[in-house]
């Protein structure tokens, strides 16, 4: 029986497309801008995302932690949301590697942080304070829902940031996500942010990569920075092929995720003992949590994972669930009856 994994969307494995653009791919030294793939895959993002350049990355951690050194001078601050991907799971690599002090303002459950909130962080020139140098998003939101966070909100933020000589920065691992949610072309997430970071190897199941896109300065010191992290790959072009077919292809599918998530969540409200907020479900990414007195998180966890459903407990008794295009309605119908199942 197949494992239905629910852990991320991470977890999606390569198309036989893919595989095949992988092993046809024309490839050459990237380091020396000669992979003619990896310059198509970077164009090609740029293009999609309106910006005037595109740097292949290894990582979004590493696609997030170059755009921060990019960024922010030694000793300089960035705003950035107390539930950030950046602050909670990129191992302190701002400040460990660029000594970038990191100011955490507190998110909302849909993912932004208060605009009065972000004023009033910026620093006056004093010799006691840090300078601040950025302000950072992320959209969709990870840890608030999976929320896609609109075009305004961002804008008016980049507006602060005008006022105040920052930079704004977009974690968009899972952009596309977000456009698709909110229906807009992803060029309107993006437009008003400095720089903006995207995940290839997440609902859009290549298997490596992430692009960072920007302005043709920007994207030219991050070409430097990611050589000094070891992120310059030689023949990359091997991966940077399934990241055409992930653009091409796979962006379609993330609406079908998102159906599946709402069908998962609606489901779940209907089972005793389990709540989620169906309100809060927008895209791929659904919290909910188990009555610890019908069971315990960590045995529910355990026991679906012996039917072979796989999700992880975030903090006592509370899960969180990913769909992506290695889960179809199939496997939420089976999730939902194994749910009402183990628990009655
Ligand atoms: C919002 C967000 N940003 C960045 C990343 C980092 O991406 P990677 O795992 O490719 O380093 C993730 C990974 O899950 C993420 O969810």
């Amino acid at each position: 029986m197949k494992i239905i994994d629910f852990r991320s969307d991470t977890v999606t494995l390569p198309t036989d497309e893919m595989r095949q653009s992988m092993f046809d791919a024309k490839v050459g030294d990237d380091v020396l801008e000669e992979d003619p793939t990896i310059q198509k895959l970077e164009q090609h993002a740029a293009q999609l995302l309106g910006k005037a350049a595109g740097l292949f990355v290894p990582s979004g951690t590493m696609g997030n932690l170059i755009s921060f050194l990019v960024h922010c001078p030694r000793g300089t601050e960035a705003l950035l949301g107390d539930k950030s991907h950046t602050f909670i799971y990129e191992a302190g690599g701002i400040s460990a590697f660029g000594g970038i002090h990191s100011h955490q303002l507190s998110n909302n459950d849909d993912g932004t942080i208060e605009i009065e909130h972000i004023k009033s962080a910026v620093r006056n020139d004093n010799v006691h304070f840090p300078r601040t140098s950025l302000i950072s998003l992320e959209n969709t939101h990870n840890m608030c829902f999976g929320t896609p966070i609109d075009a305004d909100y961002i804008t008016s933020i980049s507006d602060i940031a005008q006022e105040n000589g920052l930079q704004v920065h977009i974690d968009g691992a899972r952009i596309f996500n977000a456009a698709v949610a909110l229906n807009v072309d992803v060029k309107e997430l993006v437009a008003s942010a400095d720089s903006v970071t995207f995940c290839l190897s997440k609902g859009l199941t290549a298997p490596v990569g992430s692009v960072l896109c920007g302005d043709k300065d920007f994207i030219h010191e991050a070409r430097r920075m990611r050589k000094a992290l070891g992120g310059g790959m030689r023949q990359a072009g091997i991966i940077a092929a399934a990241g055409l077919v992930s653009l091409d292809k796979m962006i379609p599918q993330l609406k079908i995720d998102h159906d599946n998530a709402k069908r998962l969540a609606d489901g779940i409200s209907t089972i005793s003992g389990l709540s989620v907020n169906t309100e809060r479900v927008h895209t791929n990414i659904l919290y909910f949590s188990v009555d610890d007195s019908i069971m315990k998180g960590s045995e529910l966890v355990q026991k679906m994972g012996q039917h072979k459903v796989k999700f992880f407990e975030v903090s006592p008794n509370r899960f969180r669930l990913v769909t992506h295009s290695n889960i179809s309605l199939e496997n939420v119908n089976t999730t939902l009856e194994l749910f009402d199942t183990i628990l009655h």
